[in-house]
């Protein structure tokens, strides 16, 4: 790479799309079904979210600036992540409407509230996989100098999973079956995983 593009963020990419999310993408989406401590339901899409942890599993999302999904995390504890599949692309899509606390995106997008087992806050009925999770931290983000940003990263334990039985192939889950979606950049870019994405390669010995 002789020439490559160079910025230094503090001073702007001066690109007419900021690269970054369409970069470290294609991403997962956490799609967080959360309650407050009324009872509301709560269902919105974050897709700066992973895995961090096996054993015990912890998943986490970001949310830029407070939230519903996490002003009920802080106050219950408990969330649900949800896969978002290319035939819920749509539903995940409306999920995702700046709506007032109080509003039910569950039936705003047409989505059916299935009970969790271990947890109150119920999962997506039309979603293939559903993960109950307790929330282990919230950690307030900073900058490299100490400096706190408005954004918050939830971390939580899974504690019970449920996977529609069709995606088990002898009992191995089959990843491109389920049809997950991923987050790109720009306003709109997604992806969507099927067989022909799927390349195999060992770690060295
Ligand atoms: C695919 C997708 C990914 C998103 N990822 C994030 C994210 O990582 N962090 C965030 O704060 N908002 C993200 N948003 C926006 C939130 O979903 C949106 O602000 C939503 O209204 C938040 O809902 P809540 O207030 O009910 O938690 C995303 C939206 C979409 C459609």
């Amino acid at each position: 790479m002789s020439d490559p593009y160079y910025y230094e963020t503090s001073k702007g990419h001066g690109l007419p799309h900021d690269p970054f999310n369409a970069i470290v993408g294609p991403r997962p989406i956490g799609w967080i079904s959360s309650q407050d401590s009324a009872g509301n339901l709560n269902l919105a899409p974050y897709s700066f979210f992973n895995a961090f942890n096996y054993i015990p599993p912890i998943i986490g999302f970001s949310s830029i600036g407070r939230k519903d999904s996490l002003n009920n995390i802080e106050q219950t504890r408990e969330f649900v992540w949800n896969l978002a599949t290319l035939p819920l692309a749509e539903a995940m899509n409306q999920s995702c409407a700046a709506v007032a606390p109080d509003v039910d995106e569950f039936a705003l997008s047409g989505l059916t509230a299935a009970p969790s087992r271990l947890i109150k806050p119920p999962r997506v009925a039309e979603s293939p996989v559903s993960f109950e999770c307790r929330m282990t931290q919230i950690i307030q983000l900073q900058t490299s100098e100490g400096q706190q940003v408005e954004s918050w990263l939830v971390l939580g334990e899974v504690v019970a999973v449920h996977i529609a039985r069709h995606l088990l192939v002898e009992g191995v889950y089959d990843t491109a079956a389920a049809q997950p979606i991923l987050r790109g950049g720009g306003p709109a870019d997604y992806f969507s995983i099927g067989p022909e994405a799927l390349f195999k390669m060992h770690r060295p010995q």
